[in-house]
């Protein structure tokens, strides 16, 4: 072994050479911090989120070929790299070179918002151009299934993308908007010839250098390559407790939780690890092998099953870092190849200083049985994967809570032989994956069912016995117990037909086949090749060409986010003395801290103080700082020891906060007619409850900040992501120093996503972070801190009492609303109050009454999202609709239609509202969805499918726009004219990704008359606009265009008699001029808010200032077996006013209709008993992937209507859009219903949101749920509670 290596690797074409390299360095803060390569960025740190993805290229020197292949530079150590070329986004263009034709693609189909998940985007689809310059639409999503974004809705990316495939050109023309959101015309052409070679220096070293084990030492970790098979075994005898890596995929996840490991061993290059070998009976695959090169090889062959779950497992970079060996030996509960490759008599090829040796992959390899494992010294070498033979059948089978790239809830490999003719069974194996603490075997279930022919005797008795003997306990890891024990059975139920059906097929007179109606059972859904339109309006063909209003200009920083050169907090350089905080959170919900020993944390070395609650007084909070290394403060953090008290009652729920009468104030009320009066004359009455879980916000870029104290004065700049500086300035940093705030000044130059997470939360890490030192201060919360410290939106209870006429008209209502506010107050009063003045959703109810309270648990605090209480609210209100309408036997589109607002009305806070648009909107969805000839196909289609189903639901929407209080909306700006005649605009808008820096230019462009390139906007700072309300409430660009307005107008008011002497004069000649002139050149500019009120004792008011009206339409298809469901199609009308920029208007659309879909249908919080948060990452939190847009999406605007007070007639959309995803929850109810109506099923139909798989199985009741064996409640305690 080579004792001093050296790694040697190249990034973007530079070569890299590190002497004394910690093995424990991964390439992303690699590139992040120590070559300043920023555009690589931080998601989640666990390969889950792709916004870290690189491309790495490496060079076999033995077949002569350049792999390149997408990697999670997250999961990445750098010791691996030896001898690779890695390109990260700086690579593949840049504005000061070249931008890529994908970069620029992107950017133009406004494919980027926030722009965080960009860099990501970019590098996975520029890989899959360098293997495949014109792709198939199958490849493009498949590329882009391990990349989450949190705004767009992915469409616009898919669009960008579609535009390198082959096949797209014809459907392009299909789907050419009108007019378009960007013209094709002017790509630039992909010419792969100007692509970075692999550097030849890299090739040459690969060729020529001797191979020699690479040892790296680091601190605690030493690294060891060896590179051949002699030299891995060696390193194996010597060190047998060291793990081998491959892929690091599983191995690395020690960073975040799992075993840390002093000795790794990465072989590296040895071929005999990457054998392809045809044999007569089987296929032998190298135990190096990436799982995405298996699936490679997978596809000449017949192994159909294998190939169906390496089309989902994961994302396209994990299974591309991950090797078969590695996924084999690591042995996962929920692992999707063990149980196909268990049941298919796969043997593993084990090698050791003692020689070769073969043992099966069955069960008690799989469990881990000593006499059946690899023993210390041995290694995996290949896998031998037999052929199957004639009448032997195998079928893969796996349910998630999404599509792609999400563990499997439960997997299951299956096999039967029936040998020569008979239908008897010779052979049968069941292998399940996610029920226990590995693959489980169904072995005696098996065994017993040998011999049996293959009918229905046999399906019954094979249930009953799998049921029997794989038992899940009621408390087992990851909860949903029932669903998993229907799925063991559903999931033999589709292999049983799925036989039957080609049984019939290679012996029609044998074997009868099935009916038609059940064949549905057989098929998988898969969403895949989306489409999509989008209509709006064009500007008046009067209109100046270089006014900008109106037009689809592409997003200001469009391209530096698909470049990376935009910049966010964290990308920021290292300062001098730089110290990071980290914090320690509690593990209890509701207890009093005895004692706390720091002795431990303070002694690692770097770790320079501690702040606790002694130092901030009230806060109940700390964190640690260490220089320059946030590792060594996350790790000190570990090691702060706490003794706790716990405290009793521990409430969590909303229904423990009732029973306790925890409250946060009283409740909030609001009545309208006479609801008791109205309750005696209706013809019937129905009481019902929803419960909503929360979410979580997600935002791509997590909490961040750097305080740098200047040494001077006391001042101080803080660099933060958050909507809300002054609060972060005034509220926070400045009482915390007791300094003035004119000391303190915010920036906030972009932030990577917020959607009111970074309003009050930010100010967490700012207490803290400014206390003690005289030194910056960073802080960048992991994704799983900051899941767990910053809330989400409120989970909900609804009940609600409506009173009816039997043909639909409802009369009068009775509304409650319970939300889980969490700890602290935090907006949770204001979040029930927007909720109920939100109720009414699009409907004149002439009685009613709400009343809400804001519950106080001992949860972490929520906080504002998206929609602030509407999400909840509407769906409360839609519910107790959708149960009317099956009371009455209408369709809950006609009794919705039936209690709409029509023209002229008042809201029960006695607004006026003209409902013109809400029925412009509704009509306009009905026929552009084609609403009632789906529904007849939908309802064909019920009709002759048993185990599929398809639901159509629409949904309207009143999105009342406003803050409740004028001073709450007031706005400022500040526009200054250089003597160059360039144009600087700051207003006090947040950019979140929603496009304000982009309106805002729009609007100095068109008052000032100068086009958008010589205006600039350089970011929010205290400093320039003070005491600036919050960014949120989908009025950012209103409130601060009319204040940039404002400034430009009086700008042009005074040079007006400048221009009028010189009219062909250049905008540097008038500012020439009116500087020596003594006219000043800047301006601030105000808004002072929109008149708004609310009065509660009275419950009258006018707390908004116009509504915005939608409707949407949605069709799914459910797997009733399973609890799959596909999203067909949805159709978006909206009313936006004029739109100021429609491309980003639709963005802001349709990423709130996804997110919205997300919350109501697979985005769920999972609690422990004990109130602890378990799902803090992507891989347990299910956030919409590219696999869940619809199908087709449509979205189109009504033609531009007058909103006289508003920004050139425009409306705020940020929010809105999110509660249309309820068309989607409402679809699936519908198709649960007819496949409830079919089993006879007729009475309520009781379904929460998120409407999960597991609430969809079970909803579909049939025998197998009732075979089932159900606990007792109380009789254990569950995994997790909802709360
Ligand atoms: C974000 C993410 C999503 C995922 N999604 C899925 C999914 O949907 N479905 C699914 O099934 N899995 C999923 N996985 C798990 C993934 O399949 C495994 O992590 C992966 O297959 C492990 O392979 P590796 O090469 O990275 O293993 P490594 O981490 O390199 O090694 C894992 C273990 O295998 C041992 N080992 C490796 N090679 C050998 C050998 N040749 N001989 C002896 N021992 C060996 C090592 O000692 C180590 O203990 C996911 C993982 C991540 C990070
Ligand atoms: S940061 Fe690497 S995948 Fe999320
Ligand atoms: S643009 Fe994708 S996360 Fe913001």
């Amino acid at each position: 072994m080579d004792g001093a290596a050296e790694l040697v690797f190249c990034v973007n074409g530079r070569k890299v050479i590190e002497k004394n390299v910690d093995p424990e360095t991964m390439l992303l803060p690699y590139l992040r911090k120590k070559l300043q390569l920023t555009g690589t960025k931080y998601g989640c740190g666990g390969g889950g989120c792709g916004a870290c993805t690189v491309m790495i290229s490496r060079y076999n020197p033995i077949t002569k070929r350049i792999r390149h292949y997408p990697a999670n530079a997250c999961l990445l150590p750098i010791c691996s790299l030896h001898g690779a070329a890695v390109t990260t986004v700086e690579g593949v263009g840049s504005t000061k070179a070249r931008i890529h034709p994908v970069q620029e693609r992107i950017a133009k189909c406004h494919g980027t918002q926030c722009g965080f998940c960009t860099p990501g985007m970019v590098m996975s689809i520029y890989t899959l151009l360098r293997n495949h310059p014109e792709p198939t639409l199958d490849q493009l999503t498949d590329a882009l299934g391990g990349n989450l974004c949190r705004c767009t809705g992915y469409r616009p990316i898919i669009d960008a993308c579609k535009t390198f495939c082959k096949v797209s050109r014809h459907e392009r023309i299909i789907e050419s908007t009108s007019p378009k959101l960007f013209s094709e015309e002017e790509f630039l052409p992909l010419d792969p010839t100007q692509e970075l070679i692999f550097p030849p220096e890299l090739m040459i070293m690969a060729e020529k250098q001797p191979q020699r084990t690479r040892v790296f030492v680091g601190d605690r970790m030493t690294w060891i390559s060896p590179v051949t098979l002699k030299e891995l075994l060696e390193a194996k005898v010597k060190y047998p407790q060291a793990p081998i890596v491959m892929g690091n995929t599983s191995v690395g996840m020690w960073n975040s939780g799992g075993a840390f490991h002093p000795v790794i061993i990465s072989p590296e290059c040895i071929e005999e690890l990457s054998v392809v070998n045809h044999a007569d009976d089987g296929l032998t695959l190298g135990a190096g092998l990436s799982l995405a090169q298996v699936k490679e090889i997978l596809k000449t062959q017949t192994y159909h099953a294998l190939l169906k779950h390496l089309g989902t497992l994961a994302g396209c970079q994990i299974r591309n870092m991950a090797s078969l060996g590695g996924h084999i030996v690591s042995r996962h509960l929920d692992s999707d190849l063990n149980p196909l490759l268990a049941v298919g008599n796969c043997t593993l090829n084990l090698l050791s200083k003692e020689g070769e040796r073969q043992i099966p992959l069955n069960e008690q390899f799989l469990t881990k049985c000593p006499s059946a494992d690899l023993k210390p010294g041995e290694i995996l070498v290949s896998v031998n994967i037999p052929y199957s033979r004639k009448w032997e059948f195998v079928s893969a089978f796996r349910q998630a809570q999404r599509q792609q790239n999400a563990l499997a809830i439960v997997n299951s490999g299956m096999r039967v032989f029936f040998g020569e003719g008979g239908g008897i069974i010779r052979e049968l194996s069941i292998a399940y994956g996610g029920v226990g603490p590995t693959t489980i075997c169904a072995k005696n279930s098996c065994q017993k069912l040998i011999g049996r022919p293959w009918n229905e005797e046999m399906l019954d008795a094979a249930c009953r016995l799998i049921l029997d003997e794989v038992s899940l306990p009621g408390w087992a890891p990851g909860g949903k117990v029932e669903f998993k024990r229907t799925l063991l059975i559903s999931f033999f139920f589709k292999f049983y037909l799925k036989v039957s059906q080609i049984l019939k097929t290679m012996d029609p007179v044998r074997y009868p086949g099935l009916a038609d109606k059940y064949e549905s059972a057989l098929e998988d859904l898969h969403s895949r090749n989306h489409w999509g339109t989008s209509k709006y309006q064009d500007v008046d063909p009067k209109q100046l060409p270089q006014d900008p209003i109106g037009r689809p200009i592409m997003h200001l920083s469009g391209i530096k986010h698909t470049t990376g050169e935009a910049i966010y907090c964290d990308d920021m350089p290292v300062l001098d003395g730089e110290l990071f905080l980290a914090f320690v959170t509690s593990s209890r919900a509701h207890a009093e801290i005895v004692s706390i020993d720091l002795s431990e944390a303070l002694s690692l070395p770097g770790v320079v103080d501690i702040v606790t609650e002694e130092d901030l007084r009230g806060v109940n909070s700390f964190g640690l700082f260490d220089k320059g290394l946030s590792v060594q403060a996350k790790r000190a953090a570990k090691r702060v020891k706490i003794v706790y008290q716990d405290l009793e009652p521990v409430i969590l729920t909303i229904e423990e906060a009732i029973r306790h009468h925890s409250f946060f104030q009283g409740e909030r009320k609001l009545e309208y007619g006479n609801v008791d009066e109205a309750f005696k004359v209706v013809d019937q009455i129905l009481e019902g409850e929803i419960h909503m879980g929360g979410q979580e916000h997600f935002y791509m870029e997590t909490q961040s900040m750097l305080a740098v104290p200047k040494g001077e004065d006391q001042e101080m700049d803080v660099y933060v992501s958050s909507q809300f500086p002054k609060y972060i300035q005034v509220t926070w940093v400045a009482a915390t120093l007791k300094v003035p705030a004119n000391k303190i000044m915010c920036h906030v130059k972009r932030v990577g996503g917020a959607f009111g997470g970074k309003v009050t939360k930010t100010g967490i890490m700012a207490r803290p972070g400014v206390i003690k030192h005289g030194c910056p201060v960073r802080c960048i919360l992991e994704r799983g801190e900051d899941m767990l410290i910053t809330g989400g939106r409120h989970p909900y209870l609804g009940k609600y009492k409506a009173g009816f006429m039997n043909d639909g008209r409802i009369l009068a209502l009775d509304v409650e609303h319970y939300c889980n506010g969490g700890s602290t107050l935090d907006e949770s009063l204001f979040v029930i109050e927007i909720g109920l003045l939100k109720v009414d959703n699009a409907y004149k109810f002439p009685n009613l009454r709400f009343r809400g309270w804001a519950c106080r648990t001992n949860l972490p605090s929520n906080t504002a999202l998206r929609g602030f209480g509407f999400p909840q609210s509407g769906l409360i209100t839609e519910n107790c609709i959708t149960e009317v309408a099956a009371k009455c036997g209408l369709s809950p589109e006609k009794v919705r239609m039936m209690n709409m607002y029509k023209e002229i009305d008042q809201t029960p806070y006695k607004q006026e509202i003209d409902a013109t648009n809400l029925i412009q909107c509704w009509k306009e969805c009905m026929a552009t969805s084609s609403y009632s000839l789906r529904k007849v196909a939908v309802e064909k289609f019920n009709s002759e499918n048993y185990w599929k189903k398809k639901g159509l639901a629409m949904v309207p929407l009143k999105f009342p726009v406003g803050v409740l209080s004028t001073a709450a909306a007031q706005a400022a700006a500040l526009v200054h004219i250089y003597l160059d005649g360039s144009v600087l605009v700051t207003h006090g808008g947040i950019e979140m990704g929603q496009g304000v820096h982009t309106k805002m230019i729009q609007v100095a462009s068109r008052e000032l008359r100068m086009p958008m390139s010589n205006v600039h906007l350089r970011g929010t700072s205290t400093e320039t606009v003070p005491n600036a309300n919050v960014s949120g409430g989908s009025l950012v660009a209103d409130l601060n265009g009319l204040a940039v307005k404002d400034a430009c107008q009086t700008l042009l008011k005074r040079l007006e008699p400048i221009i009028s002497k010189n009219p062909k004069g250049t905008w540097k000649d008038w500012a020439q001029a009116a500087f020596d002139e003594s006219i000043s050149l800047s301006a601030t500019g105000y808004f002072r808010g929109y008149e708004s009120h609310m009065n509660w004792e009275t419950g009258e008011g006018h707390p908004f200032e116009y509504f915005v009206f939608g409707a949407a339409c949605s069709e799914v298809e459910i797997d009733c077996l399973t609890g799959a469901h596909k999203n067909i199609r949805t159709d978006i009308v909206m009313d936006i006013g004029h739109s100021i920029n429609p491309a980003l208007d639709v963005g802001q659309i349709e990423g709130a209709f996804i997110q919205g879909m997300g919350l109501y249908t697979i985005e769920e919080l999972k609690y422990s008993p004990q109130g602890v948060l378990y799902t803090r990452g992507p891989d347990q939190y299910k956030i919409p992937a590219v696999s869940d847009v619809p199908t087709e999406l449509h979205v189109s605007f009504l033609p531009p209507s007058q909103n006289s007070n508003t920004l050139y007639s425009s409306k705020g959309l940020g929010e809105p859009g999110v509660f249309l995803g309820c068309s989607v929850f409402f679809a699936i109810h519908d198709a649960v219903r007819a496949a409830r109506q079919e089993r006879g099923l007729l009475g309520p139909l009781k379904l929460d949101s998120p409407l999960t798989p597991e609430k969809i199985r079970m909803a579909c009741e049939d025998k197998f749920t009732k075979m089932i064996p159900r606990d007792e409640p109380g009789s254990y305690v569950p995994w997790n509670i909802p709360v």
